[in-house]
């Protein structure tokens, strides 16, 4: 029998869809529930202390309520922050985590040069850190960190244009030139960056890889979920919860893009 358990997938906004529409090319027939912490959005701005308590109440009440067979955090933010203290707190269940895809960058950059694009929270983590010792020391690795590329990117979603000028003052620092070399590759390290990617094509000033880690999770969620039994296609919707209760019309047309339909505010709410 199939294991008909939903898939949930977790951002702070919408940045996690990036993903979402990568799970589903793999997994097409899984149900899935969307939750977005738009209550604490941005989250990139939290402290840790208090972001990561709220991350682990969150996640017991919603591993409790939806039972899930995997759970992809589709946030850097979130997942370098707590995604340990998860996978301890729930031993056994399948998390499939977003980090930096700065491994990936360090094996192709040719220049040498690579620069990580994230949010405040994650410049900050000793995680990313971490992760530069580990496996990219033979690289110059520039962390910039942005205010407002998450906020704009939900702007963009819903049909309000950010101007070049703006963004372009967010990806600036990304573009370093020394000794002759330049950069060529600029990770994306939060999911929300991927919705503006072609805008940031056009605007920046030689042209760079965009490193975009979402088919890559989407790979790994396979892989948790290699030996569960599947499902089979089926005509219901997958739901979309986002924990501030607040539902425009302009948010559900935007989910509805994406095969989802918003649940009711009262569904789950963590205000
Ligand atoms: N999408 C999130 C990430 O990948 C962060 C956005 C926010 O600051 O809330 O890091």
């Amino acid at each position: 029998m199939a294991d008909t358990r939903p898939i949930l997938i977790f951002d702070s906004g919408i940045g996690g869809l990036t993903v979402l529409r990568e799970v589903r090319l793999l997994l097409p027939y899984e149900p899935i529930i969307y939750v977005a912490d738009d209550a604490a959005f941005p989250i990139g701005a939290w402290e840790e202390a208090p972001l990561k308590q709220r991350l682990l109440d969150l996640f017991g009440a919603l591993l409790e309520r939806y039972d899930p067979k995997a759970t992809v955090i589709a946030c850097n933010t979130a997942f370098t922050l707590a995604g340990q203290a998860l996978r301890e707190t729930h031993p056994g269940h399948g998390f499939v985590g977003t980090v930096p895809a700065i491994k990936p960058a360090a094996e192709r950059t040719a220049s040498g040069l690579v620069s990580v694009l994230a949010t405040p929270g994650t410049v900050r983590r000793a995680y990313t850190r971490d992760l530069i010792d580990s496996f990219a020391s033979q690289c110059h690795v520039r962390l910039v960190g942005s205010n407002h590329l998450a906020r704009y990117a939900e702007q963009e979603l819903r049909g309000e244009p950010i101007s070049d000028a703006a963004l372009l003052a967010e990806i600036n620092a990304c573009f370093l030139k020394q000794d002759g070399r330049r950069t060529d590759i600029v990770v994306l390290a939060c999911t929300h960056y991927p919705f503006l990617a072609n805008r940031f094509r056009k605007i920046a000033p030689w042209p760079v890889d965009w490193l975009d880690p979402a088919e890559a999770i989407a790979r790994q969620a396979a892989r948790v979920l290699a030996g569960a039994t599947l499902c089979a296609p089926s005509t219901g919707s997958d739901i979309a919860i986002f924990t501030s209760g607040v539902a425009t019309d302009g948010l559900r047309r935007l989910l509805a893009g994406f095969g989802l339909e918003l649940a009711r505010g009262d569904d789950f709410a963590v205000r």
